[in-house]
C-alpha cells in the first residue's frame, strides 16, 4: 500500500494509475476508521481497479464549540486496517496541504445544505463540499463512495458533482450497524458503556417510525410525535431534531404517499448522534 502525503504525490500516483488504465475508486474519509468505512472501500474494490483513501480531519466542516480537537485519531491503526482491505493508496495530506496560508475560497450550498445538519450546524456542509471538491481535485477518481448514515450528506456531494461539473460517480452505500441497531460511527468511541446502551435508542426510534408507515399511518406529525416519545423515555437522549422528508429534495413531507426518509439528530449526554432510515408505505 502507498502512504501518500503530498498532493503532487497523489497526482503522480493517479497519472500512474490512469496511464494504465485503471478505474479508480475513492473513499473520503476523516479517519478512526470502522466497519462502515471497510464497506465502503470493499465496494470500492468491487466497482473500481485502484483504491485511494484518503484521511484528513477537516476543520473547516466543525463549528466553534464543536469536537475538532477531540475527534479520534489513530493513523496507525487505520493504516493498518486499510493495508487488511487491500487498499492501493492511502492519501493522508496535513492540513498545510489542504489550507495553505491564504486559502480563501470556500464552496456555497445551496437549500439543500442549509436543512437539518445545516441548520444545526451552519456552514457545515460548506466545509464538506470544499475539501471534497479539493480531495476530487487531488485523487480525480471515476467513482467515489459515501455511505447513506450521513445520508444529506451524501444528497449534498450528488448535488456539488451535478452543479459543479466534477467527471466523477457517486455510490451511495447502506449503513453498517453494530449488533444492536446503532449505526458504527467514529463518534461512537465517546460513549460510555451506559450511554452505548443508551444510543439504541435512535435506531429503535427509527423502527418505530417505519413500522408505523407500514402499517397504515399517513400523518406525518403522528409518525413523528411516536418516534420523539420514545426516544423522551431514554434520561440519558436529547433529541435536536427528527424529521420525515422526500428522498431527493429533504423537504418535510406532511402527508406519507410514498417513499421518505426519517432522520434524526441526537444528543447522548455529550455526544451527538445521527441516523436515518428509509420508509415507504406497504
Ligand atoms: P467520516 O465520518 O469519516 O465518514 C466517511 C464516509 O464513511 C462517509 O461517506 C460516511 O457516510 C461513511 N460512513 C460512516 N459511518 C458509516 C456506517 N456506519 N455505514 C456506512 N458508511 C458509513 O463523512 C466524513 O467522514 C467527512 O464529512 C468527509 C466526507 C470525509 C469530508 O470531510
Amino acid at each position: 500500500m502507498n502512504i501518500i502525503k503530498s498532493i503532487r504525490q497523489m497526482w503522480r500516483w493517479t497519472d500512474g494509475q490512469r496511464g494504465r488504465g485503471a478505474r479508480i475508486g475513492f473513499v473520503p474519509t476523516m479517519g478512526a476508521l470502522h466497519e462502515g468505512h471497510c464497506s465502503l472501500m470493499r465496494e470500492a474494490r468491487k466497482r473500481s481497479d485502484a483504491v485511494v483513501v484518503s484521511i484528513f480531519v477537516n476543520p473547516t466542516q466543525f463549528g466553534p464549540n464543536e469536537d475538532f480537537a477531540q475527534y479520534p485519531r489513530d493513523a496507525k491503526g487505520d493504516a493498518a486496517l486499510c493495508r487488511r482491505e487491500n487498499v492501493d493508496a492511502l492519501f493522508m495530506p496535513t492540513a498545510d496541504a489542504i489550507y495553505p496560508k491564504g486559502h480563501d475560497t470556500k464552496i456555497l450550498v445551496g437549500r439543500i445544505g442549509e436543512v437539518l445538519e445545516g441548520a444545526f450546524r451552519p456552514g457545515h456542509f460548506s466545509g464538506v463540499a470544499t475539501v471534497v471538491a479539493k480531495l476530487f481535485q487531488m485523487v480525480r477518481p471515476d467513482i467515489a463512495l459515501f455511505g447513506q448514515k450521513d445520508y444529506q450528506q451524501t444528497i449534498v456531494i450528488k448535488q456539488l458533482v451535478r452543479d459543479l461539473n466534477f467527471p466523477v460517480r457517486i455510490v451511495a452505500c447502506p449503513t453498517v450497524r453494530e449488533n444492536e441497531g446503532l449505526a458504527m460511527s467514529s463518534r461512537n468511541r465517546y460513549l460510555s458503556v451506559e450511554e452505548r446502551n443508551a444510543s439504541r435508542v435512535l435506531f429503535k426510534a427509527l423502527q418505530k417510525g417505519r413500522e408505523r408507515i407500514q402499517r397504515g399511518e399517513r400523518d406525518a406529525a403522528a409518525v413523528r410525535d411516536a418516534m420523539a416519545l420514545l426516544i423522551q423515555e431514554q434520561p440519558l437522549a436529547r433529541i435536536e431534531y427528527v424529521a420525515i422528508v422526500h428522498p431527493d429534495t429533504l423537504k418535510e413531507v406532511v402527508r406519507i404517499e410514498g417513499q421518505v426518509v426519517l432522520l434524526l439528530a441526537v444528543w447522548i449526554g455529550q455526544t451527538r448522534l445521527i441516523d436515518n432510515l428509509w420508509a415507504k408505505p406497504d
